[in-house]
Formats: C-alpha cells, sequence, structure tokens
C-alpha cells in the first residue's frame, strides 16, 4: 500500500537518481502513480504524475533533481482516484513543505474542514493533504518545523509512515510512523534513508533501524535521532544489520521477480529449514498446552495456515480452527476463550487485518500470539508472543511464491517437533518424516529443473490443437486451451485443497483469470453443473489417504466431458492413466512426503500461473488493481 523513500546525504550524488532507484524497488506496494520532491537552495522541486514509474521518468525525467534532499512515493490510491493531482508528494499552501505518505488519516475530513475554515486551499482528493497544512498552521502559530511536526501528528487518527521535508531546513528530513511500516538505513556520517522496506536502500547498507509506532525520527546524513510523538523524549535505539543480499532484491537475469522467486524456493527453504530448534519448541510447547487454537492470515498466507494446521493437526492431536482474519473479530467477539493460541501468518508482517485481529484477541482474552513472518522486525512481531521468522528473503513480487512454501514449512516443522516432545509417533516414523521434509527442497529443485519448458509449453498455443489429440502430442501448448476457455478448476481433497486454493488464487491474481480452487468432494454440490465438453479440470492428486475417493471424483468429471489435466507424483498409475495431461512431481509417493506435498505441489501452479499471465500478455509482477502489503482494511 504505497512506497514511500527518503534520502538525506552530504555527499556529491545524483539525488534524484537514487530517489528513483528506491521507490523503483518499492514499485510492488503500489503503481498507479508516483512523484519525487528535492530541496534544494531554499526550494522544493516536484515531478509527479500518474502512471507506473518508468513510463513516468521517461517523460518528466524523475532522475534529473537538484539537492542533498529528496522524497520520493509509489501510490496505490486509496483516498482519490490516480491521477497527477492526488499523487504525492503533497504540499501546504506556500509549497514549502512536502509529505509522502503510506496509511490512512482516518479523521482526514474533519481537519480537512477546520483548515479550510482557516483559509488553508487544498488542491487534492487525499487524506495525506492535511498533514502539510497541519504543520504549515502549528508553524505560522510560531513553532518550528519539528515541533509543528508532532503537534500536526497529535492531530491525526488513523495509520501513517510519512517523510516530511522543508524548503527552508536544508539539515533534515522528518519521518513519522503509526501502524504503517517504516525502516532507516545509516551510511555512518554520509547519508540516511527512510523507507516503507529494506530493499529501497539494500544497495547502499545494511544497516538499519525499525521506526516504531508513534515515533518519529530526525534524518540529517549519516545520523538520526528518535522521538516519542506522545511525549516529544528522545528515544534510544540500536541498529540491526540485515543479512539479506543486494542480489536478492534484484531481477538477477530473470524477466520477472515472480520467477525469480519462484526458482528461489529451493534455497529459500533450506534457510527455512535452518530455523533454531528453540524457537520451534517455543511454538511447540505453547501448542501442547493450549486448550483453544486458531489460526488466521489474509491470501495466500491464509492458504498456507490451511495446508500448515492441517499438519500439525496431525501431530497435536488438537483440531486447529481457521479463520481469515478480516472475520476473526466477527465470529468471535463472543466466544473467544480466555487464554486461547493464535497462530498469524504474514508475510509482510505489515497486513492490517491480521494485526488487528490479534491485537484484539490479546486485549480481549490475553490470548497467546505465535507469529510467523518473512520480516524482521515488522508490526505484527510486537504484538506477538513468541515469533519465527521464515527466512525465504525479499520478496518482491506482489504473487507470494516462495514465502508461501517457507511459511508452510515452518508450520510443518513446527508440527514435527510437537511429535517429538509428544512422542507420539514412533521414533521411525518422526524420522522418516523429517527426513522427507528434508528432501523438499531438492523435490522442488529437480521439478524446476526438468519442468520448465513442459509447464511453459502448456501454458503457450493449445488453442491451435484439437484437444483429443492432446494425448498424443504430449502436454504442449495446453495453455492457450486454457486461456482459451474462461473458466476451469483446480479440484482436490484433503491437505491438497490448500494447494488447490493457492493455485486459483495464484491465477486470479496474476493472469486475472476466474480460476477456483475447489474440494473434489463439494464440487458435486454445485459447481460440476459448469461442466461440458471440453472444460479443462486440474486435479491435485498426490497419493495419500484421499487417493482413492479422488480416482472417483476424477472419474465423475470426466464422465461429463471434462478434460483432465493431473498433477501426480512420479510414479502414478491410475489418475494419469485416466489424465489427458500430466505433471509428474518428482517426490516418492510414501505417507511420509505426500505430508509436505502443498509445498512439493505449488510450484508447478505458481509456474502456471506465470505463464498464463504472460500469455495474457499481463505483468506478472504488478496485477492490477493489487499491491503487495495491505496496510488499509
Ligand atoms: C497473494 C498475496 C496476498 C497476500 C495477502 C496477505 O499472492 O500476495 O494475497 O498473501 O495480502 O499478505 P501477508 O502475508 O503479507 O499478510
Amino acid at each position: 500500500m504505497c512506497g514511500i523513500f527518503g534520502i538525506i546525504t552530504n555527499q556529491d550524488i545524483e539525488i534524484g537518481k537514487l530517489a528513483l532507484e528506491g521507490i523503483k524497488r518499492l514499485e510492488y506496494r503500489g503503481y498507479d502513480s508516483c512523484g519525487i520532491v528535492s530541496q534544494h537552495e531554499g526550494k522544493l522541486h516536484v515531478k509527479k504524475d500518474a502512471g507506473k514509474i518508468n513510463a513516468i521518468n521517461k517523460k518528466l525525467g524523475l532522475d534529473d533533481l537538484p539537492g542533498k534532499i529528496a522524497l520520493a512515493h509509489t501510490r496505490w490510491a486509496t483516498h482519490g482516484a490516480p491521477t497527477k493531482i492526488n499523487s504525492h508528494p503533497h504540499f501546504d499552501c506556500s509549497e514549502k513543505i512536502a509529505v509522502v505518505h503510506n496509511g490512512i488519516i482516518e479523521n482526514f475530513l474533519e481537519l480537512k474542514e477546520r483548515l479550510i475554515s482557516k483559509g488553508h486551499v487544498f488542491k487534492s482528493d487525499t487524506d495525506t493533504e492535511v498533514i502539510p497544512h497541519l504543520i504549515e498552521e502549528y508553524e505560522k502559530r510560531g513553532l518550528n518545523f519539528q515541533e509543528a511536526v508532532f503537534e500536526a501528528l497529535r492531530q491525526c487518527e488513523g495509520g501513517y509512515g510519512a517523510a516530511i521535508c522543508h524548503a527552508d531546513c536544508p539539515d533534515k528530513i522528518i519521518v513519522v510512523r503509526k501502524e504503517s511500516p517504516l525502516v532507516i538505513g545509516i551510511e555512518d556520517g554520509k547519508t540516511t534513508y527512510c523507507a516503507s522496506d529494506i530493499p529501497a536502500f539494500l544497495p547502499h547498507t545494511r544497516k538499519h533501524y525499525v521506526l516504531g509506532d508513534d515515533e518519529l525520527a530526525v534524518l540529517r546524513p549519516g545520523e538520526v535521532d528518535f522521538y516519542d510523538i506522545k511525549t516529544k523524549t528522545l528515544i534510544e535505539k540500536s541498529p540491526k544489520t540485515i543479512d539479506w543480499s543486494v542480489d536478492a532484491a534484484e531481477k538477477g537475469g530473470y524477466d520477472h521477480f515472480m520467477l525469480k522467486e519462484i526458482f528461489e524456493q529451493p534455497q529459500a527453504l533450506k534457510r527455512t529449514l535452518s530455523i533454531p530448534l528453540e524457537s520451534l519448541r517455543s511454538f511447540a510447547e505453547s501448542l501442547i498446552t493450549a486448550k483453544t487454537i486458531y489460526i488466521t492470515a489474509a491470501g495466500t498466507s491464509f492458504y498456507a495456515s490451511l495446508a500448515g494446521k492441517f499438519i500439525i493437526s496431525k501431530f497435536l492431536g488438537i483440531h486447529i480452527q481457521e479463520i481469515e482474519c478480516s472475520e476473526f473479530q466477527t465470529q468471535l467477539s463472543d466466544c473467544l476463550e480466555k487464554n486461547s493460541v493464535i497462530i498469524a501468518l504474514s508475510q509482510s508482517g505489515e497486513t492490517i487485518d491480521t494485526i488487528e485481529a490479534i491485537r484484539w484477541a490479546k486485549e480481549s482474552a490475553d490470548a497467546t500470539i505465535l507469529s510467523i513472518t518473512n520480516v524482521v522486525g515488522s508490526s505484527i512481531t510486537r504484538y506477538s508472543d513468541h515469533t519465527i521468522i521464515t527466512r525465504a528473503g525479499p520478496e518482491i513480487g506482489v504473487a507470494a511464491t516462495k514465502t508461501y512454501t517457507a511459511q508452510v514449512l515452518t508450520l510443518a516443522m513446527i508440527g514435527l517437533e510437537i511429535a517429538r516432545i509428544k512422542n507420539l509417533e514412533s521414533s521411525e516414523d518422526i524420522k522418516s518424516y523429517k527426513k522427507a521434509l528434508n528432501e523438499v527442497p531438492n523435490i522442488i529443485e529437480k521439478f524446476l529443473n526438468h519442468n520448465i519448458e513442459h509447464i511453459k509449453k502448456i501454458m503457450k498455443g493449445l488453442e491451435k490443437i484439437k484437444f483429443k489429440k492432446i494425448k498424443k502430442l504430449g502436454n504442449k501448448d495446453l495453455g492457450k486451451k486454457l486461456n482459451n476457455k474462461h473458466n476451469f478448476f483446480f479440484l482436490a481433497r484433503g491437505i491438497s485443497i490448500a494447494t488447490a486454493k493457492e493455485g486459483g488464487l495464484k491465477m486470479k491474481e496474476v493472469a486475472c483469470r476466474f480460476i477456483e480452487g475447489y474440494s473434489a468432494a463439494h464440487a458435486k454440490h454445485g459447481p460440476i453443473s459448469l461442466v461440458r465438453g471440453g472444460f479443462p479440470i486440474i486435479f491435485i492428486a498426490p497419493p495419500d489417504d484421499t487417493y482413492t475417493r479422488l480416482i472417483g471424483n476424477v472419474a465423475e468429471f470426466k464422465a461429463r466431458g471434462g478434460k483432465i489435466i493431473s498433477l501426480v507424483v512420479e510414479s502414478d498409475e491410475t489418475i494419469s492413466e485416466m489424465s489427458d495431461i500430466t505433471i509428474r512431481i518428482p517426490q516418492p509417493a510414501d505417507r511420509f512426503h505426500n505430508l509436505f506435498s502443498p509445498i512439493t505441489f505449488i510450484p508447478a501452479l505458481q509456474l502456471l500461473a506465470y505463464y498464463a499471465a504472460l500469455d495474457a500478455h499481463l505483468d506478472p509482477d504488478q496485477p492490477r488493481n493489487l499491491a503487495k502489503t495491505v496496510t488499509v482494511h
């Protein structure tokens, strides 16, 4: 939800160029308009417009701005259409104060009316614009820049991560935060950065601070001071060092971040496997002693929770109830038991609905919060009793891929730790499950190394081929055929329903196709009426306990003229024999590996979605209407 970037330096550098590079690395957060302002010789210089960053740069030369201070913004519109006038930065009446903002000022209408009555003139429809006018108002009353920011922010309700610069203050940028993420990067004595996310300044420095809620920071070249907004007192903070590599936040020869991140999964999962045992143990112990357990998340993280709760429940012997984070409070308002345990998943750690759900559970029922996130220091970590970081590395593609598999793997590791503590399975079994889990990255690596052309062909040109001939021709060109069909299903049973749903979400998200992931058994109760000759159905069919019944479901859909595409293990015979097309996952057909099939089977569907997007001439890294981190309700 909007990316902000700021830089202040004493070095001789091209400030516009650096600011441009900074917001480009944040474009996954929103891409409907952008702008940059720099401060030079007592004046603010601004360039902004609606559209994507590259197009605006071509038109306006965003990289060509003077000075040693710059603020930049890439927008995902909330208040006000994505137009030039609504794009950030926003200014006060005298155009001396510039603000870039991520979040929502909830009481902006009331503030705006008050300011208008005092003679302020607003140009945009945004909530953000009240901030510079409020600061201007307090300056008129004799406060200096920093004091005016303190007072202005005290009037604002809602969430903000904002950076502010002033034409008359060449020595500082002021940044503030409440709920919306903000990190500060430091090159000692030289340059200070602020951004919505670390990758924005990762090429320059790994040393950073996380700004907390209700905190204000004054950035000077290579220095920063922190204050509590409520008390205006100085706060001591220690810097942290991020171990992400710069390459991790670059495309590195891939056409898109999404493809790169799909291919990074084996390495990412190897890192996830090295999560320290103590972290897993604290989660496992909290779950073993719990009476009531919920798991909550949004989007892809929610589907990871569907797969993961299945694995944990198996070893724990307690049902875990999944509830989408946005429904959490509504559904449990009268019945959340005291001391419940809540597992919350969020790759960004900033999804506002997830954070609200756990905050409410903590406050109203003293729940124990166990969170799993990919981002060190993210908001979710502050509201949690225990946190595990998934170690997937930065994920820039808007569609979550490697963070999904890392989340399911983390939950599986917790499940195995529970099994070990409870001595539930015979130790030989636990060993076999562990061995199977450790093999997951290699299975995915083998699949990706040998199937990319196969999947690519699946998503290309099948429309030219009559469906009947497909089996003979191999899997060539299925994709175009799929693209030609408006609807199809991903169907599965048991744990694989999570895979079907996540596959469907990826298709909706990046290929803008309404592909539904559904229970194969439940599909008989209505959705089967969509099936007619040639209707494609992708069955996710690992040979687990549900396999025999899934054969029946495949037969039901085949009998009605459905074209069957199946995801099966290498040694599969029955469902593959019934299928027009198969995608084979190179994993053994035993119960130990089957339990982790949500991790090993999903890369095939991620790739299908990726190539479906390319075939539809869509940019998989920047899906329509989406932003990676949803910090509004
Ligand atoms: C899907 C996707 C979104 C996120 C959802 C939750 O590819 O990226 O559906 O999964 O917005 O985000 P996090 O996990 O950051 O809480």
